[in-house]
């Protein structure tokens, strides 16, 4: 697909290379190619080579589906992390030299406690659970993760937001010297920093988690470290990755992939197979490390727990 370069060209008008690697990877995942690839990452010689992370103390734990749990092995080498290149296998082979720690965390907009915190003052009064949630990617795969954290809305609520706020906006830290994606930007890429945002219930709902890590032990760089979103309800891309700013704000922000193509990503991004990508239909997503595709479910499967939130709106529009 044509990139088109010339100065004078809105950055909306240009094709960025990630959407035509999302519809490259969604048309993979449709095929035999597909299959042949996730097998390629679930391959033993590479499960030897995959760091471990540290291990967790963990005191509960919330399951939310029956369904068999994606081996870490897959999770921690077929990623989506742009920062550090724009294939699946990019993250797990680039991230080693990225440093999540000393890591802190600054807190601005409407709210009470504003200021920068340490990593240590984020987590210490926190329980870690695990939580077994489905992910779905938009380009139509999905994997079973049992991540570790804690509710994201126990974070939010130390910083006390006002009424003003009614939205939040996460950032992911820019550190180009660290994550080799960072050296090419929009359209090689994405334009840095990766931002995502929440309206205030959904970042205050109890299936919200930051997540610290996964399988037991604190999250590889690839997957996000030291601590990422994680919104089991949406698509992946909202589950945004090594946070390192959390405002409160007023109006809706703009997410990284909506900048760029918001025909494509809209604000809410929850998971509605009714609607169709605009190339692609989002009806059916295949399970990694599964061969038939399976039906995808109204937000992911949580909308029990999740669909009152958007009661009244038009889940078509605000898709
Ligand atoms: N966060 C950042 N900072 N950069 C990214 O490229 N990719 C998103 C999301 N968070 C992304 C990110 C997408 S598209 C997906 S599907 C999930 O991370 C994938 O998370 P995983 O690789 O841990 O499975």
């Amino acid at each position: 697909m044509l990139i088109k370069k010339a100065p004078d060209i809105a950055a909306s008008a240009i094709t960025p290379k990630p959407w035509y690697l999302h519809r490259r990877e969604f048309l993979q995942s449709t095929g035999l190619v597909a299959a042949a690839a996730v097998a390629g990452v679930l391959d033993t010689d590479d499960a030897a080579a995959t760091p471990v992370g540290e291990p967790l103390t963990i005191t509960k734990k919330l399951v939310t589906t029956t369904d068999a749990l994606t081996p870490r092995q897959a999770i921690t080498t077929y990623c989506n992390f742009y920062e550090y290149g724009a294939d699946k296998s990019d993250p797990a082979r680039n991230a080693a030299a990225f440093k999540p720690r000393p890591w802190s965390v600054s807190v601005e907009g409407h709210c009470a406690k504003p200021g920068v915190y340490t990593l240590e003052d984020v987590l210490k009064p926190h329980a870690l659970e695990e939580r077994v949630y489905r992910l779905r990617c938009v380009e139509g795969w999905s994997m079973v993760i049992p991540w570790v954290g804690f509710p994201l809305g126990d974070l939010l609520a130390r910083f006390q937001p006002n009424g003003n706020a009614t939205f939040v906006e996460f950032t992911t830290v820019e550190r180009p010297r660290e994550m080799a994606g960072q050296r090419q930007r929009f359209p090689t890429l994405l334009p840095w920093p990766y931002k995502e945002g929440l309206r205030m219930d959904e970042a205050m709902h109890p299936l919200t988690i930051i997540a610290v890590g996964l399988y037991g032990e604190t999250l590889l760089n690839q997957n996000g470290a030291p601590l990422r979103l994680v919104v089991p309800w949406k698509y992946g891309f909202k589950s945004i990755k090594s946070i390192v700013r959390i405002r409160f704000v007023d109006k809706q922000p703009l997410n990284t992939w909506q900048e760029q193509v918001p025909n494509w990503y809209g604000f809410y991004a929850n998971v509605n197979p009714a609607v169709d990508q605009v190339e692609w239909s989002q009806a059916t997503e295949r399970r990694i490390g599964e061969f038939l595709r399976r039906k995808t479910l109204m937000f992911n499967g949580y909308g029990d727990q999740v669909a009152s939130m958007y009661a009244g709106m038009n889940l078509r529009r605000n898709y």
